[in-house]
């Protein structure tokens, strides 16, 4: 499978990526990068350095610095740490963007392999909005949309009514669910049914030294966030769920409706199911386990 991230590494993040190297369905033909866990030169730095740690030769195309809509939210630094990764905070700066935009890079692809590629949103959704504001017929040219995002039947984790990266930009979110591609919601009705503990990052790293050791070293600092806040032993997959998404929809139960987020005041970030819109499959229940053993085992199988 042909398949884009649009991304905003961040810890999770990092997991997903990758994921997608591990997994021998993903044909991984770039990294899109935005704001969000933090800002957007450092996400991008992130997925640069990934890349060549993971020994992949995917570009990376910068994306949006700040949110379309007029509420835009400082990054989500007390989550992922200052720089994205914990309390890892030198990484270098490997190689540089491609000559394109997120947006326009999406675009491109899409066009490119018409059909074929499925775009799997980590972030916010505001280089997605706008690749879909820049072409109307993006939304058609790409397989499947697959969007780690939203609580749809459960309450928020940035705020008791939304999700991070729906908070992150509401009006992109609100864009895209009013005339949604093909569309996989992957929010936190299934990712916290995802849980990964220390003893799984500890279990990873012995198997995968360089790869698993890097991941279970950023996740200390989100580990501490999650205990901290949510009173939890361990740390929802998120992105990874989402990418695994990708490939495994049976693992899923998904029921399909409208959506709207609301894009002002108390509530904003919250995504509420409508009639009145285009469904979308929104995952209600997951294989939780079966995500983290699949996670794992791919995982572990890199260096
Ligand atoms: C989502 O928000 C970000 O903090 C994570 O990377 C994930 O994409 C979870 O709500
Ligand atoms: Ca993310």
């Amino acid at each position: 499978m042909k398949l884009i991230i649009d991304t905003d590494p961040g810890i999770d993040d990092a997991m997903a990526i990758a994921y997608a190297a591990a997994a021998p369905e993903i044909d991984l033909i770039g990294l899109t990068t935005v704001f969000g866990n933090t800002h957007v030169h450092q996400s991008s730095r992130n997925a640069r350095f990934l890349l060549d740690k993971l020994g992949l030769e995917a570009p990376v195309a910068e994306g949006a610095a700040f949110a379309l809509g007029e509420t835009s939210h400082a990054p989500s630094e007390h989550v992922h740490g200052p720089e994205g990764f914990g309390d890892i905070t030198e990484i270098p700066q490997i190689g540089a963007n491609h000559r394109l935009s997120a947006a326009e890079f999406l675009v491109e692809m899409a066009r490119q392999h018409k059909g074929e590629l499925v775009v799997c949103a980590v972030g916010p959704l505001t280089n997605i909005a706008e690749a879909i504001r820049l072409d109307p017929s993006f939304a058609g040219n790409i397989q499947r949309l697959v969007i780690m995002g939203g609580a749809v039947y459960c309450p928020g984790n940035i705020t008791e009514h939304a999700e991070a990266n729906i908070y992150h930009d509401a009006s992109a979110a609100d864009a895209v669910f009013a005339a949604p591609p093909d569309t996989v919601l992957v929010g936190l009705d299934v990712t916290l049914k995802t849980l990964y503990e220390t003893a799984d990052f500890e279990a990873l790293a012995a198997r995968s030294l360089d790869m698993g050791g890097f991941l279970r070293d950023i996740s200390r600092f989100y580990l501490k966030f999650y205990k901290e806040v949510g009173g939890l032993d361990g740390c929802g997959l998120h992105d990874s769920t989402a990418v695994i998404a990708c490939t495994h929809e049976p693992m899923f139960e998904t029921v399909e409706t409208g959506l709207q987020v609301i894009v002002e005041g108390p509530e904003i970030g919250a995504t509420r199911p409508v009639t009145s819109r285009p469904p979308v499959r929104v995952c209600r229940d997951v294989d939780g386990a079966g995500v983290v053993s699949l996670f794992t085992e791919r995982v572990a199988s890199l260096p």
